[in-house]
């Protein structure tokens, strides 16, 4: 089908490669000129892993083109809106960019279009979409209007539009229901080349939920916003468990294996953040008072995460004694590993609390450094974790990077000014970094310190040479 994707951003790109991916003829837009040259020459505005190589592929055999919204509204017989919603100060999401795609279309489009809303938009924005359509179309266009919202993450966008859990799609119109149902049928029957993986191996054909606009638009909110409320939920438990001396990754695994919980999302740590869980609860919670129903618990989920980094900062706080002077390495500046996004991420505001303590910051990151400078201009950006730790009082892990998994412990330890860890994503195994030498402190879990045993290993085996500090704080 000849389909057009109007905004190349991540859900616009990933969409628009993996459509191509699957067979269909796309038109991809951008309105931003330098973004959209830079794809036009084969570069990539974003880092996201697999989708240059799919870009590049499907370019090779033709099936996917950029250019301006003018060309892709008269290319696709269904057209998917991907703008940006960004937050406005109140919280709601702007909706500017998707008015100004629908005057377009409106304007421009003749005979008979599918529109389609995949951009995370407040319900019921299906419906004043159609009546704007209507109201400016002077071309004679035809069409329905439809709402496919995205469950892509960053770093893993291909994988999850070719690969989903689910497909949800919001049609008022059987004509609609089928269109879309014909553009996803390879993904619900599985049947495509994969660009990620040789052997495919044969996954779960996806679930093809259709269901009204209204219905589908709100899917992708409550899905997000339940999805930070368990983050927040665990967040919680892990200052308990730090009070009281228990392992919320014990925890968390006892809570998670239950499959009514199931234990996907309960890895605690300094909040979650990017570009889609902080607008997508604050938005939420603003439909919700608007329609007079008052969502005090998701604006619970926002204050808990909204105190994690103050939390973190107390850690390191405690370790420090006094962070004026103190140098910080931090590694990780990324929301989230895998990506080049800093956009709502925990660092901004670590970075900034350390700052006015008067703190000294070497950062480093795999991918966000570049993004990173325009925001965080105050701090020394450095080529690798060792250079970052050299003469450190303290290594901050914010993103746990896979890359931080394989460092070499004792060559740090003779890098540091001090062995201390903090590690805010628990991404480290605390026996093997405390046998190195190092003090390590984590979210939920007992301080180690070399010489102490971690208190999960006191049950089962003695591990030489480390010990727990959380006996004493029972002791106490
Ligand atoms: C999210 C949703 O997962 C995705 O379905 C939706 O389409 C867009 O928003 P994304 O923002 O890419 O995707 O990131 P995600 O992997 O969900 O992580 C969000 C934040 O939560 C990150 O900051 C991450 O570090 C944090 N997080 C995630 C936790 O703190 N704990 C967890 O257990 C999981």
């Amino acid at each position: 089908m000849k389909v057009s994707v109007i905004g190349a951003g991540y859900v616009g790109l990933t969409t628009a490669a993996c459509l191509a991916q699957i067979g269909h003829d796309v038109f991809c837009s951008e309105s931003d000129v330098e973004k959209l040259s830079k794809l036009q020459n084969g570069g990539m505005p974003i880092f996201e892993p697999h989708l240059q190589d799919v870009i590049k592929g499907v370019r090779k055999v033709g099936r996917l083109r950029f250019g301006s919204t003018e060309e892709a509204i008269a290319w696709g017989d269904a057209i998917f809106i991907c703008v940006g919603t960004p937050p406005l100060a109140n919280g709601d999401a702007d909706l500017c960019a998707i008015e100004g795609v629908a005057r377009a279309i409106a304007k421009r489009a003749s005979g008979y279009r599918l529109i389609i809303e995949k951009s995370t938009v407040p319900v019921q924005t299906g419906g004043q979409l159609r009546k704007h359509l209507s109201v400016h179309s002077t071309n004679g266009l035809r069409y329905d209007v439809a709402s496919n919202p995205e469950f892509l993450r960053e770093g893993t966008s291909v994988e999850d539009f070719l690969h989903p859990d689910r497909i949800v799609i919001g049609a008022d119109s059987p004509r609609a229901a089928d269109l879309l149902h014909e553009i996803y049928e390879p993904i619900v029957k599985q049947r495509f080349t994969c660009p990620i993986h040789s052997d495919c191996p044969k996954r779960k054909d996806p679930t093809f939920l259709a269901t009204d606009t209204n219905s589908a638009e709100l899917i992708k909110h409550a899905s997000n916003s339940f999805l930070a409320m368990k983050i927040s939920f665990i967040n919680m438990v892990a200052n308990l468990c730090e009070v009281v001396g228990a392992d919320v990754t014990k925890v968390a695994e006892g809570m998670g294996l239950d499959p009514r919980i199931g234990p996907a999302f309960l890895n605690p740590g300094i909040g979650f953040g990017g570009f889609c869980f902080p607008k997508d609860v604050q938005a939420f919670v603003r439909i919700a008072e608007k329609s007079g129903c008052d969502f005090s618990l998701l604006r619970e989920v926002e204050k808990i995460n909204q105190r994690r980094v103050e939390h973190f900062v107390e850690k390191i706080r405690k370790e420090l004694w006094v962070v004026r002077g103190k140098k910080i390495a931090l590694w990780g500046l990324a929301f989230k590993p895998n990506t080049d996004d800093v956009r709502f991420a925990p660092s901004l505001t670590l970075v900034k609390a350390l700052l006015d303590e008067g703190a000294e910051v070497n950062a480093y990151d795999p991918e966000a450094m570049e993004k990173a400078k325009s925001v965080l201009p105050n701090i020394t950006y450095c080529s690798s974790p060792y250079e970052a730790a050299e003469g450190a009082d303290a290594i901050v892990i914010v993103t746990e990077w896979d890359e931080f998994r394989q460092v070499d412990w004792d060559r740090l330890r003779l890098a540091v000014e001090r062995p201390l860890v903090v590690d805010g994503r628990n991404m480290l195994d605390a026996a093997e970094v405390t046998r190195r030498g190092f003090h390590y402190v984590s979210v939920g879990r007992p301080v180690v310190t070399p010489g102490q045993l971690p208190s999960a290993a006191k049950d089962v085996h003695s591990v030489e040479g480390v010990q727990v500090e959380a006996a004493s704080v029972l002791a106490k």
